[in-house]
């Protein structure tokens, strides 16, 4: 089976409803990072961040994937699909998707702060002040902030150079090191970038690029791929 590589950003969620970071009106107009997603934030103020990512939570309670999200889960019939993930949404999981890399945490996921390897399930939608791991400490959201350590981008590098064909879709492919990954795909495979604003990226080979929302041009991809 040939293997499919997905890198995805907010732009696959944001038919679902989610909005993303940096598309005027995106979370990063009406909040500062340096407030609430980064580690000096945590210790300033763990009450604003906490509730910046309980409303992130109660949001995604509300949203379910789009065609875009059922769109990839499709592509496994024909492939061995990993989706490598800078979302913190669980959108592909729940559109059927069954490998799914994290880079950027999990929302639904809150984190030790004593013990990185103290990971749990949030149950609902927050996480409040006085929620302690078994160790006693503080749990913290499971998400990557500004400035922190991306544990899983080795695994992702080497999924990335593995790949048959490559397709990214709905990032602006701003942050690092997520933005970095497509220099480590094979040169000579075939590569796709659905973005509505999307354009050629420098030094990138066979790179076709889609300019169409994430929920028409996906499903039109997965068709050509699945014919
Ligand atoms: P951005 O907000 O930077 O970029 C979103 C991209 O999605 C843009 O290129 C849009 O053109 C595109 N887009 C918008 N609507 C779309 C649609 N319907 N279909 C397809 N594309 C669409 O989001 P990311 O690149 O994901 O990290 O941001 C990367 C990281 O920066 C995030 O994971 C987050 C953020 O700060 C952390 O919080 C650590």
């Amino acid at each position: 089976m040939k293997k499919i590589v997905v890198l995805t950003g907010a732009g696959i969620s944001a038919e679902s409803g989610i909005k993303t970071f940096r598309d005027s009106g995106g979370l990063w107009e009406e909040h500062r990072i340096e407030n609430v997603a980064t580690y000096d934030a945590w210790l300033r103020n763990q009450e604003l961040v906490l509730e910046f990512y309980n409303q992130r939570r109660k949001q995604l309670y509300e949203c379910a994937p789009n065609a875009a999200h059922f769109a990839l889960a499709k592509l496994e019939k024909k492939y061995d699909v990993q989706i490598i993930t800078q979302n913190v949404d669980d959108l592909h999981e729940r559109g059927g998707s069954t490998k799914v890399l994290h880079l950027h945490g999990e929302l639904k996921k809150s984190r030790s702060t004593v013990d990185e390897n103290l990971i749990y399930k949030i149950n609902g939608w927050e996480l409040k002040k006085g929620d302690c791991c078994e160790k006693g400490s503080q749990l913290r959201p499971h998400i990557v902030w500004f400035g922190e350590a991306v544990p899983n981008i080795v695994t992702a590098v080497k999924l990335s150079s593995k790949a048959d064909i490559y397709i990214v879709i709905g990032t602006s492919l701003n942050v690092y090191p997520a933005a970095a990954l497509l220099n480590y795909v094979p040169n000579y495979i075939p590569k796709y970038l659905i973005d509505p604003n999307g354009s050629e990226v420098a030094g990138i080979r066979n790179l076709t690029v889609i300019k169409e929302k994430a929920g028409k041009g996906l499903p039109e991809l997965v068709k050509e791929l699945t014919l």
